[in-house]
């Protein structure tokens, strides 16, 4: 049962969970930011200041930047050590390990949502640490379940993941944008063509879920002989698209596996 839920940072994510969490009155919330916030209502709280948070919270979720984590932990080490809550951070680029390293006896979970969280459609990849539970792994799920799906991996692939469903929207957008490009030239007006773009995506996306049926097969059954999308594919398979598409891929994970040198 999700207990007391204390979020540091209420920007994009650290906003999307705690709203989600309350809204469906999951625990009792509270959060900190370093700017002050407004968001308040009985399940969801701001309080002064992280030593508060963190003494009133069974489940601390950091939702601040990479680039301020370090401060923060050296700064708050002995309050999480004196309190021993369930750590989820969700930051990109740092690993377990630095964590570990640096909240002696703490249990830590890494989370790495993306940002359909907003929306309550993300896919968020939870890695468990060598101090946290089967427990905390369930109770890690039934929070980021309040705003998306989750997938339980090895931090080991926390790249390959992240590469394909951390980037994954802002792979989809560029192409979207391609398409609205094109209808734009086409003479659609830009309203037109982005409720257009929109619905063709949100359709597309609804019928491979609820049809389960492969990618590659649904591409074919809309596909005749001799028409129209045939055309158009054609023309992505001389391009090589798919050879595009996995050097973007594996791009991404190069430079995940950087980043988590140069925080590491
Ligand atoms: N956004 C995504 O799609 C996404 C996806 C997966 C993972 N993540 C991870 O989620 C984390 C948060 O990302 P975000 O996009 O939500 O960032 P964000 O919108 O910048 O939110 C961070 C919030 O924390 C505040 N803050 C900064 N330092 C703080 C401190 N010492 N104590 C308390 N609050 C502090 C920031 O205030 P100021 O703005 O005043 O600095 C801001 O309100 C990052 O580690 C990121 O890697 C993000």
């Amino acid at each position: 049962m999700i207990e007391n839920i204390g979020i540091i940072g209420f920007g994009n994510m650290g906003k999307a969970i705690g709203t989600a969490l309350a809204a469906l009155n999951k625990g009792k919330v509270c959060f900190y930011d370093i700017a002050p916030k407004t968001e308040t209502q009985r399940n969801l709280y701001q309080v002064k200041n992280p030593a508060e948070l963190i003494k009133n919270s069974d489940v601390t979720i950091l939702a601040i930047k990479p680039q301020d984590i370090k401060t923060f932990i050296e700064t708050h080490k002995n309050a999480f050590i004196a309190k021993k809550p369930l750590f989820i951070t969700i930051a990109a680029g740092l690993n377990i390990k630095f964590f570990e390293k640096h909240l002696t006896g703490v249990k830590v979970i890494r989370v790495m949502p993306n940002l359909a969280a907003r929306v309550g459609e993300s896919i968020s990849f939870i890695c468990k640490g060598r101090l946290a539970s089967a427990n905390d792994i369930g109770l890690a799920r039934e929070i980021f379940n309040t705003v998306g799906k989750t997938a339980l991996i090895d931090e080991r692939s926390i790249n390959k993941a992240t590469a394909i469903a951390g980037c994954g929207p802002g792979f989809v957008y560029h192409i979207m944008n391609s398409i609205y490009q094109g209808a734009v030239k086409a003479g659609f007006d830009r309203e037109t063509a982005k409720a257009m773009i929109n619905q063709v995506f949100l359709g597309a996306a609804k019928l491979s879920v609820i049809s389960g049926k492969d990618f590659g097969v649904l591409a074919d059954e809309v596909t005749s002989r001799k028409g129209m999308t045939e055309a158009g594919r054609k023309v992505f398979k001389a391009k090589h698209l798919d050879k595009i598409i996995a050097a973007a891929i594996d791009a991404a994970r190069k430079r995940g596996d950087e980043i988590a040198k140069i925080y590491s």
